[in-house]
């Protein structure tokens, strides 16, 4: 724990890398993953110029973890379909398309964070994720796609595999509440954007 906290106090210090998310957002996670004690792997959705991955990847590697990171690296899918008729997502996105390469993201994770714990899942999630089988346990998420759809699809692909007392976290609390397309009973809602679930042990 100590390690992460010096590492982020550094990391303010010197400048960090290109992001959507914030410090605070960073540390929320990062804790989270540094207290978990169980198994399991570190997932992100919505992977953009990899500003958040690096960071994820710093922690991941204090804590001898694997993380996966998905993305399409082309941008969002179909604007229309996926924005669930929300017009205001929709021109939103048509401005800021969030489009970065594989190529940029891997470079902000070799120049912040700890490339060697990734593991890349490139392509549209609707076509990846029926055929990704790992990992199979993960510990903690973090989904930051925007899009309804794309939050539904990330959703239903992590939930089964969560283990009971892991961590769900999105970067997308109105967009969410506003369309209802998971299970948000037990969401608690950390600030504008960012909310968390922890999955019930039974
Ligand atoms: C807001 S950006 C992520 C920002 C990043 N987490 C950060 O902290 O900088 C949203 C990302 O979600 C990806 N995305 C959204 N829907 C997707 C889908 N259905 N399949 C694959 N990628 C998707 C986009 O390509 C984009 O890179």
């Amino acid at each position: 724990m100590k390690d992460w906290f010096t590492f982020v106090y550094k990391l303010c210090r010197k400048g960090s890398p290109p992001a959507s998310s914030s410090v605070k957002d960073w540390l929320a996670i990062g804790s989270v993953i540094s207290l978990w004690e169980g198994g399991g792997d570190v997932v992100e959705f919505g992977v953009y110029q990899g500003g958040t991955s690096a960071i994820l990847s710093k922690i991941c590697a204090l804590r001898n973890r694997r993380l996966f990171l998905f993305d399409s690296f082309q941008g969002f899918p179909n604007l229309q379909e996926y924005s669930l008729g929300d017009e205001v997502l929709q021109d939103r996105h048509t401005a800021l398309p969030y489009r970065a390469s594989i190529e940029r993201a891997k470079q902000t994770v070799e120049k912040y964070g700890e490339p060697d714990v990734v593991t890349w899942v490139p392509g549209f999630f609707s076509e990846t994720l029926p055929k990704q089988v790992e990992p199979e346990k993960i510990c903690v998420a973090y989904v930051d796609v925007d899009l309804p759809l794309s939050q539904k699809e990330a959703y239903e692909w992590i939930w089964p595999r969560l283990i009971p007392g892991g961590f769900f976290f999105t970067h997308e609390v109105p967009t969410a509440l506003k369309h209802k397309t998971y299970d948000l009973t037990n969401l608690q809602v950390l600030s504008r954007s960012m909310g968390v679930i922890q999955k019930k042990v039974s």
